[in-house]
């Protein structure tokens, strides 16, 4: 009977063009129509997500206001930079293409129940307050993440940074389980710059009709009755949204699928897969000390190395060809795989990654202990709660040096103390995997939204 009203209402989704943004909110996408509602997707220019491999949803392009050169020079920007500069040229040309969806809708029988839109918009609400369409928004962050945004600016005023080596590991008192070390790497060279944007998305926030979390109860219970008390808005936990939809219909780069077949000649639990996500860059000298401590490992692995990933090079260009040979001899490189797949492989045993939300879920669902090395913003969190909350990682506490990378590889795949790692986060996967089953926490969650989004 409620599928049956679903069938008449349409959603309106405008994911933010990164990767880590467009994946969840093309798997909500996929959640949303498996409930019988249909989906329109407004979409930059700029990573514009390939619509002939979801041919159920009508994708709507606008312009962003980002030239050829820009777009075409993205991978080695500073991609937090053309999203601001996105925000601050898209408000019209979404409001435009918004309200002909609006329109159109009003010729035919099918209405249109909200737009679902990324918390790292800026110009949505006003948009859908000016057209009086309800606005949800879809927090990629871990919940406790953004329950910290109303409180950052003033714990960047309190000047923790910069700060002494004798206190580099203690708690910040607003902000646990984070560490003082952890707030550069949260603030960046932006600084109190950031004061502006995080006031914005908190009103925007405040004003909307809820926020959907990819996360759930058995993960942060209290960060989410938190987020409510801080927002006074509806909260969805709907759980790892991968749990239901693959993110790899929505890959904007091309998987190498050669690793497959790679893993199958592996051991069961015998190789490390390292990722640094869509948008960390590291240095040269960075990238030559992972490289050693990898090789040094003698342990094999299966190496993402993103075009653009090395800053000043192309790709994997700064690696002698000795140092390739020795490589080769161990592992694999490639330029972007199929990450879920990967991880869930039997011969996969560890992950070294950044810590974004998206593969730290990824991770904790097919079992698979981490190595962190988080490259800023919520990653610093993620990371924390991955060593120091959940303990399923050990953390490289950001050196990058070849003996430590050695170590802890070697540490989380051959030795005891990795084993104690592997069990718990054996644990935490079964607790995670009851609340996307039937009746579970997250799945209960779902049935809520649609519920919910009906009533709009
Ligand atoms: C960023 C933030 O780091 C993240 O915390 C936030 O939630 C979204 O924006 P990103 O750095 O790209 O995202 O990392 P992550 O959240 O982990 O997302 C990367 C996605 O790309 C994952 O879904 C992962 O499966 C996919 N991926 C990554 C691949 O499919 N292949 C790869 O080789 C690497």
């Amino acid at each position: 009977m409620e599928e049956e009203k679903r069938k008449g209402l349409r959603v309106v989704l405008f994911p933010l063009p990164l990767q880590g943004c467009i994946n969840p909110m093309l798997q909500l996408a996929n959640i949303l129509h498996s409930r019988g509602f249909s989906i329109t997707v407004i979409h930059t220019r700029f990573n514009a997500p390939r619509a002939s491999s979801h041919p159920l949803f009508t994708f709507l392009q606008i312009q962003d206001g980002l030239s050829d050169a820009e777009i075409r020079d993205a991978p080695t920007s500073n991609v937090m930079s053309l999203l601001a500069q996105i925000n601050l040229s898209a408000e019209s040309p979404f409001l435009d293409c918004l309200n002909k969806v609006l329109l159109e809708s009003k010729d035919s029988s099918e209405k249109v129940s909200c737009l679902i839109d990324d918390c790292g918009w800026l110009f949505t609400q006003t948009v859908s307050e000016s057209l009086k369409l309800p606005r949800m928004v879809l927090c990629t962050f871990k919940a406790t993440f953004f329950n910290a945004y109303p409180t950052l600016p003033l714990i960047r005023a309190k000047g923790y940074i910069p700060l002494p080596d004798s206190e580099a590991e203690d708690s910040v008192p607003e902000f646990p389980p984070l560490q003082k070390r952890d707030l550069s790497k949260i603030f960046g060279e932006f600084g109190e710059k950031l004061d502006p944007f995080l006031l914005v998305v908190v009103e925007t926030t405040m004003n909307s009709s809820g926020i959907i979390y990819m996360s759930c109860e058995e993960l942060e219970k209290d960060s989410l009755t938190l987020s409510n008390e801080i927002f006074r808005v509806p909260i969805f936990a709907i759980g790892p949204f991968h749990s239901y939809f693959s993110a790899a219909s929505s890959s904007l780069f091309t998987q190498d699928e050669t690793c497959i077949p790679w893993l199958d000649s592996q051991e069961d639990k015998s190789v490390i897969y390292v990722s640094l996500g869509s948008v960390v860059n590291i240095t040269e000298t960075e990238f030559l000390e992972i490289a050693c401590g990898l090789s040094n490992s003698k342990q094999p692995f299966l190496w993402v190395i993103r075009p653009g990933l090395v800053l000043g090079a192309k790709w994997i260009e700064p690696l002698s060809e000795g140092l390739v040979r020795s490589l080769e001899e161990k592992g694999k490189i490639v330029k972007w795989a199929p990450q879920q797949e990967v991880l869930a492989h039997r011969a996969v045993g560890g992950f070294l990654t950044h810590n974004g939300w998206n593969s730290t879920l990824e991770s904790i669902c097919e079992g698979v202990p981490m190595i962190c090395l988080p490259g800023g913003w919520d990653q610093m969190l993620n990371s924390r709660f991955v060593s120091d909350i959940w303990k399923v990682g050990v953390h490289l506490e950001g050196r990058i040096e070849k003996k430590e990378i050695e170590k802890a590889v070697r540490m989380l795949m051959v030795e005891s103390e990795g084993e104690k790692i592997r069990e718990r986060m054996k644990v935490l996967k079964d607790e995670v995997e009851r609340s996307v089953k039937h009746g579970g926490s997250s799945f209960r969650s779902i049935e809520t939204l649609s519920n919910y989004l009906l009533s709009l």
